[in-house]
């Protein structure tokens, strides 16, 4: 028997038509495609794999199959099939758009105080290394289901070649050491994913080559049984022993009762774009909405820099306010989608911003910040019969859970750090956690990832990044950009500055603003927390009709690669 896939297309649809008059289209004919494909991703093994599935009859949901897998492999601290995420698809034969939703859920025995001590204080680390950090997967699911409803080649043509990365192993890199360096602890008290990640207990050099023989089996069972593969028999029983062995709580009716869903994506304008991105869970579609509606109010080009930064920046901080409020799973909990996507509701919240003065977060209503995750990756797909992919796919911090149970070569996430680890209890800062986001079992946990496309009737882009909570203003910058003329190579190397409520701060990456701005930002009341590195990995496609033109880059921040063919 086959985990359950359900179909539940939420109340989006309406709401959509509400912001824009129209929801993620479903038109009658196909319009004439891309001269060429384009795939951008994080890794040029990647890259690669989804051009061979291309090649071999695939279209693009064969391909982000392919890749996704690919990334599992090359880029463990980044994704993988122990975690999930958000594929967006959109179909050119008739115009479908949909968000297939992978994302992990709660185990059965998962409890809203699982991360609490005796005293009702929360133990940081265990929602973040180890078996009990880890939710149920959702990418293997999900990837079976993409290639039986979407694809056009058997799910083992897709899988091979992430298959054979896993056999022949990858080359440790920069990035790969950086990351293993920042989990080398955890890693090391996982000795089956020090076995696999590091080299005698310590990082890997450059060049080292990762093997991955207990993975590259797993990927076999799953290319020969589909999903059932991993969520039933062998596979499943190695993950439920292994992680009860160290402290988890899966079960095998977890894993066999986990479900795929399709959602509608959400929809908006913005200055003649029309926005598609990703519903709940993920707060990324419903903050940029809010924060488009806000700064559409403006003549923002009418502005000075200052000016325009600041209202940008009120706007984030508002939208991030109500993501810590009233975001959560809607299978669990309502979500007032059309009120938070409505312009008579951004038209309030703009009438709280002050032109001449910085707002301070503690002044709007108080809620706690949620807690998101530090790594996880994207991928952008362009086929030549305009199919296209925009999926964002996490295991949550670098290498997830940093545990890997023994046989299996699959590295958990830590996706349930995601939750709200202590909701309705004032933090250390006197303000009160949201209920919306509270632990419950087979409830899937708030995301940040924001799966993105921007239509015109001049074209497409095809936009996503990792980067936890920061995603959601780095796709706001690149839909920025491309609004304002951009090509694919400036959306991804834009600087990048961001503000998420709380801290009451605006992050900015080296670079990003110059003396004077700085010093206007100041004046107008805003604390600067300038960053000493850059951030997030932005895998960027765009179709440009009118030029009859398709380009793709790879942020220069990571070691992806983009290709058009
Ligand atoms: N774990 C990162 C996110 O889902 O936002």
């Amino acid at each position: 028997m086959k985990p359950t896939i359900t179909t539940t297309v939420i109340a989006t649809l309406s709401i959509a038509m509400l912001v824009v008059g129209g929801c993620a289209s479903e038109r009658d004919a196909a319009p004439p495609g891309p001269p060429q494909a384009a795939i951008a991703s994080a890794h040029p093994v990647a890259t690669a794999a989804g051009f061979e599935v291309l090649t071999g009859g695939g279209n693009a949901f064969d391909a982000a199959i392919a890749v996704s897998a690919t990334l599992a492999v090359v880029e463990p601290y980044s994704s993988g099939i122990g975690g999930g995420g958000f594929w967006l698809l959109h179909r050119a034969q008739d115009g479908m758009q949909r968000m297939v939703d992978g994302r992990e859920t709660a185990p059965g025995a998962a409890h809203r105080k699982m991360y609490q001590d005796a005293n009702g204080e929360v133990v940081p680390k265990l929602s973040v290394d180890g078996a009990l950090a880890a939710g149920i997967p959702g990418e293997p699911a999900a990837l079976e289901h993409i290639a039986q409803r979407y694809g056009r080649l058997p799910l083992a043509r897709s899988l091979a070649p992430a298959i054979r990365a896993a056999r022949e192993g990858f080359e440790v890199t920069e990035q790969y050491r950086r990351m293993a360096e920042f989990r080398l602890e955890a890693l090391r008290a996982s000795p089956a994913a020090a076995a696999v990640f590091l080299s005698n207990g310590e990082v890997p050099a450059i060049g080292h080559r990762i093997r991955q023989p207990d993975l590259a089996a797993t990927l076999e069972t799953i290319a020969r049984e589909g999903a059932d593969g991993f969520y039933r028999g062998a596979v499943a029983r190695m993950l439920v022993e292994g992680s009860r062995a160290a402290g988890g709580i899966w079960t095998l009716d977890d894993l066999a009762g986990y479900q795929v869903k399709e959602r509608a994506p959400l929809t908006g304008e913005f200055g003649g774009l029309r926005i598609v991105s990703a519903p709940p869970p993920s707060s990324g579609g419903v903050a940029l909405l809010t924060i488009l509606n806000i700064i559409s109010g403006y003549s923002l080009e009418k502005l000075n820099l200052a000016t325009r930064t600041h209202l940008t920046v009120e706007a984030m901080r508002r939208a991030y306010r109500d993501r810590a409020e009233y975001l959560g799973d809607m299978d669990f909990v309502q979500v007032p989608l059309r009120r938070l996507t409505s312009r008579d509701y951004a038209a309030g919240l703009r009438a709280t911003i002050r032109l001449d003065r910085a707002s301070a977060s503690k002044e709007l209503r108080p809620v706690a910040p949620q807690p998101a995750g530090q790594h996880t990756t994207h991928l952008s797909i362009l086929d030549t019969e305009g199919n296209r992919v925009a999926a964002t796919l996490s295991i949550n911090y670098p290498f997830g859970a940093c545990f890997v149970p023994p046989g299996t070569g699959v590295l958990l996430n830590d996706e349930m750090d995601d939750f709200s680890a202590k909701p309705g209890v004032a933090n250390v800062y006197g303000l009160v956690g949201a209920e919306a986001n509270a632990i419950a079992p087979r409830k899937r946990m708030l995301s940040s990832m924001s799966p993105t496309f921007v239509e015109s009737e001049q074209g497409v882009g095809i936009i996503g990044t990792p980067g936890g909570s920061r995603i959601i203003t780095m796709v706001l910058h690149g839909i920025l950009a491309l609004h304002a003329g951009a090509d694919a190579q400036q959306i991804v190397a834009k600087k990048r500055y961001h503000h998420q409520y709380l801290p009451d701060a605006i992050q900015f990456e080296p670079g990003a603003f110059d003396a004077q701005l700085q010093a206007e930002l100041e004046l107008l009341g805003h604390q600067l927390q300038p960053l000493d590195s850059d951030y997030g990995n932005m895998q960027t496609v765009i179709w440009d009709r009118g030029a009859n033109k398709v380009s793709a880059a790879s942020d220069p921040r990571g070691e992806g690669l983009a290709e058009v063919r």
